[in-house]
């Protein structure tokens, strides 16, 4: 399938962005019933999901090269945000060979890989890359290899560790966070990590998440999906950066609010790595403006619904107070009161 790129596309400043129709209906909307809470939800990460964003093992969009334009400028002013422990090498290339072999397989007019024996060589077409390597040498490529296919791939990945029956995030590239700090955050335990996260401990759901992964199998990813919102088309919304994004919190508005408010919601995934028994975690971003999901009815209807009855540790967890009634005045007139089935 050939995807026609918007390159020109920008998530700060101007906020050059917007979702074409097809990128509406392939939105991985997160709401399967009209009320949310937080719970175990993952299930296989295989071909197949509600919306076309569940076809691919990583999935590629409209707004592939624009992303990865936006990463390279983060790095450059923050070189931090990709960090991997020295004992990951082995998951680097995994992750490596996975991404790659992934992208190749999916999007065959867009990525190719040849190999021959140690030597391969790798085509990125939409960004204009073409470069030959000995695989297990980095010193064959211009960056450690995790750095050099995540800059290429389109969400945050981290890299866990799995050691005294416990996850360790020892690694990552993650320039499109829902105000989460990979240097703040990285070393850190699976309960440690989510150690801010309200409610989830008490209800058990990283207790069974945590035995659940730690039993994941090479060749069966799993993915849940999780959501935020944010205010402007902003990718980077890291604490490194609050002073920059925390005040956009105070902008919305009546008249602006369908067009500036977004729905964040991360389709992530996770992968057993082969030769590291590593984890590789993918967090994949997607935005839409409220009026843009509002374009499909009964999706308006239900984020009605959900952000309504909404959970207030859960609005405060996720920074929703200062605008949340707004909001709730705008989507109320895309509910007609109708009974849902649920499904998404
Ligand atoms: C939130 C990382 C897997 C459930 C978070 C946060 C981070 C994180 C950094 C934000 C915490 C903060 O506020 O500082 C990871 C990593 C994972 C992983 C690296 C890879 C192993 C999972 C899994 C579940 C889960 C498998 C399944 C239940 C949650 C929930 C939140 C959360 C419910 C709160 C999100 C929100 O309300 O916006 N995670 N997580 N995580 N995580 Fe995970």
């Amino acid at each position: 399938m050939t995807i026609r790129f918007k390159p020109d596309e920008t998530f700060r400043e101007d906020f050059r962005y917007a979702n074409s129709e097809a990128a509406i209906l392939r939105f991985p909307f997160p709401f399967a019933e009209d009320k949310y809470m937080y719970s175990v939800n993952i299930e296989p990460h295989v071909r197949g999901g509600p919306t076309e964003a569940f076809q691919a093992a990583f999935d590629i969009d409209e707004h592939y090269v624009a992303e990865c334009r936006e990463r390279a400028l983060v790095l450059e002013q923050d070189p931090n945000r990709c960090i991997v422990l020295p004992h990951m090498m082995p998951a680097q290339w995994d992750t490596l060979e996975l991404i790659m072999e992934s992208l190749a397989h999916d999007y065959p007019e867009h990525f190719q890989l040849a190999r021959d024996r140690q030597r391969w060589t790798w085509t990125n077409r939409p960004l204009g890359i073409e470069d030959s390597f000995i695989f297990g040498d980095p010193t064959t490529l211009p960056y450690e290899p995790f750095e050099y296919i995540t800059r290429q791939a389109q969400g945050d990945y981290t890299l866990q560790d799995q050691r005294d029956n416990n996850l360790y995030v020892d690694g990552g590239m993650v320039t499109t966070q829902a105000d989460w700090s990979l240097e703040f955050n990285a070393g850190m335990s699976f309960h440690e990590w989510h150690g801010p996260v309200p409610l989830a401990h008490e209800m058990g759901v990283f207790d069974r998440a945590l035995q659940f992964l730690l039993r994941l199998q090479y060749g069966k990813p799993v993915r849940r999906l999780n959501w935020t919102m944010t205010v402007n088309p902003r990718l980077d919304t890291s604490p490194e950066n609050y002073p920059i994004w925390g005040p956009d919190r105070t902008t919305i508005t009546r008249r602006n609010v369908g067009g500036k408010l977004h729905l964040r919601v991360e389709l992530q995934t996770l992968f057993r790595l082969p030769r590291s028994n590593g984890i590789l975690f993918g967090i994949r971003c997607y935005l839409a403006s409220i009026d843009e999901l509002a374009r499909v009815p009964k999706w308006g209807r239900r984020l009605h619904r959900v952000l309504r009855d909404i959970h207030p540790d859960l609005e405060a967890y996720k920074g929703l107070n200062r605008y949340r009634q707004i909001a709730l005045d705008h989507l109320a007139a895309f509910d007609d009161g109708e009974p849902t089935s649920p499904g998404i």
